[in-house]
């Protein structure tokens, strides 16, 4: 199994391209499903969870191609991929797919309003939490789905066809609105959705259906309104930029120190995030390249975060804010209110000699002057990722073991950090 091996101490220097969003390219893959067209999306990470879509989605009868590289164009260019659901060949999405992967689930909706039926196993739990899918399944009887849970798995049948109808969210849930949004675009009438995400993701999936012919309104806000339509049609749409991993590397940035350009990174979608960096002590500025994050010499503050729905401090920034935290002068209090069980880096960030307290769902993080490398692992990937930012300004070596967690969420980490001057390899084949 592969791990990462850092040496820290570098401050980081140069450029950062940012790649397409995952969170935003696997619903949008998994909208392919609601036309007989191509649907071709730009800008596509090259991400082992892209991958295992490819491969969910092939089993319903997905076909896939991707562009090739053009001669002289860089190995780390965005990717273009093309999806046709000509015909889908099987409505059965099972557990060996679904567990290694949350978000196939959502390839529920698209079934239900192609086919009218779907059997779709139970995600299960993870790392983060227990993470039910209650509210999607909810959204979907509004819309007309009569469904069973049997064995582990959702049988899910509309035999009048999905009908439009008010679906009202007690929390706010990304994949519930994902799904209520897919399903509701090719069902019969009017639906609207309230308390709906607002996450940017969102966005983009309900931007790239209205180029496919879906009638989405309200986009971006928390009242959605849909009116259904007979059928969808193929289109061309690009990824938007990858949130979670500019803030990633801006806090990377952040603790290590030096000037780092994010180039394609977009401030409008990290707000809350780039006020918590820059209360921290960076400078951060904006221009037409995306967002340039600069810290030299001055150290860091602490601040207090909690994590809340867009445009909130994502959930999925928190444990890389509490790497960062983890130099800062003072106390620094970090709240988690979406996931119950996210604090597993805690534990991993304090072989690194962190100071670091649980009280429920707060974190109560006490700067030090300094960590120390060490070998560490984790088991969510922006929980791994905390631990790569830590090792980059603690002193010494430090070996990230389950890099595979890395793979999933983080295009290419080494060499976007390698060109900055971190010293950082990947190691195959431990001994
Ligand atoms: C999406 O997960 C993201 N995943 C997560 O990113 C992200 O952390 C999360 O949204 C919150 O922003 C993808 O986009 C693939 P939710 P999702 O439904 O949709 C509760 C990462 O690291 N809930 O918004 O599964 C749930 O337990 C990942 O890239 C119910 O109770 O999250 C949680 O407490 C991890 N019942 C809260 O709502 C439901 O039916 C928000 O979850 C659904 C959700």
């Amino acid at each position: 199994m592969d791990r990462i091996r850092i040496v820290g101490g570098q401050k980081l220097h140069g450029t950062i391209p940012i790649s397409g969003a995952k969170n935003a390219a696997l619903p949008l893959m998994i909208a392919s499903l609601l036309t007989r067209e191509t649907l071709s999306l730009q800008n596509v990470p090259a991400l082992a969870d892209v991958n295992m879509l490819v491969r969910i989605l092939g089993h319903h009868g997905v076909d896939y191609s991707q562009n090739g590289r053009r001669v002289g164009e860089d190995e780390h260019a965005a990717r273009a991929i093309h999806l046709c659901a000509r015909d889908i060949v099987d409505t059965t999405a099972p557990y060996e797919l679904v567990s290694k992967m949350r978000a196939s689930f959502w390839v529920i909706a698209p079934l239900l309003a192609r086919m009218g039926e779907a059997r779709v196993s139970l995600p299960g739990g993870c790392a983060i939490g227990t993470r039910p899918v209650d509210l999607l399944l909810m959204a979907l009887e509004k819309l007309g789905v009569e469904m069973e849970i049997e064995a582990g798995y959702v049988h899910a049948k509309a035999p009048k066809g999905l009908i439009g109808a008010e679906i009202a969210f007690p929390t706010v849930t990304v994949g519930g609105t994902h799904t209520a949004i897919m399903a509701a675009v090719l069902a019969k009438g009017h639906t609207v959705i309230t308390n709906a995400a607002r996450e940017p993701e969102v966005v983009d999936l309900a931007t790239c259906l209205n180029k496919m012919g879906a009638k989405i309104k309200g986009v971006g806000q928390s009242r959605v309104e849909i009116e259904g339509v007979g059928s969808l049609t193929g289109a061309y749409h690009r990824v938007l930029s990858d949130r979670i991993e500019a803030g990633t590397y801006a806090m990377a940035a952040a603790m290590a120190g030096g000037d780092v350009m994010l180039e394609g990174a977009e401030p409008d979608l990290l707000g809350s995030a780039l006020e918590a960096i820059t209360q921290a002590g960076a400078t951060v500025t904006t221009t037409n390249e995306g967002i340039r994050v600069q810290r030299n010499g001055a150290g860091l503050t602490a601040v207090d975060v909690s994590t809340a729905p867009f445009p909130g401090f994502p959930t999925d920034l928190q444990a890389q804010f509490m790497a960062l935290m983890t130099m800062a002068k003072g106390r620094s209090r970090i709240t988690e209110t979406i996931f119950e069980n996210r604090f597993m880096h805690v534990q991993e960030l304090a072989r690194l000699g962190a100071h670091i307290k649980l009280e429920g769902d707060v974190a109560l993080v006490d700067g030090v002057k300094m960590l120390q490398g060490a070998p560490v692992m984790a088991t969510d990937l922006r929980a791994s990722v905390s631990l790569v930012i830590a090792a980059l300004a603690a002193e010494g070596e430090t070996v990230v073991n389950r890099v595979y967690h890395l793979d999933r969420g983080f295009e290419h980490l080494e060499a976007k950090l390698g060109r900055c001057g971190a010293v950082v390899e990947r190691l195959s084949n431990p001994g």
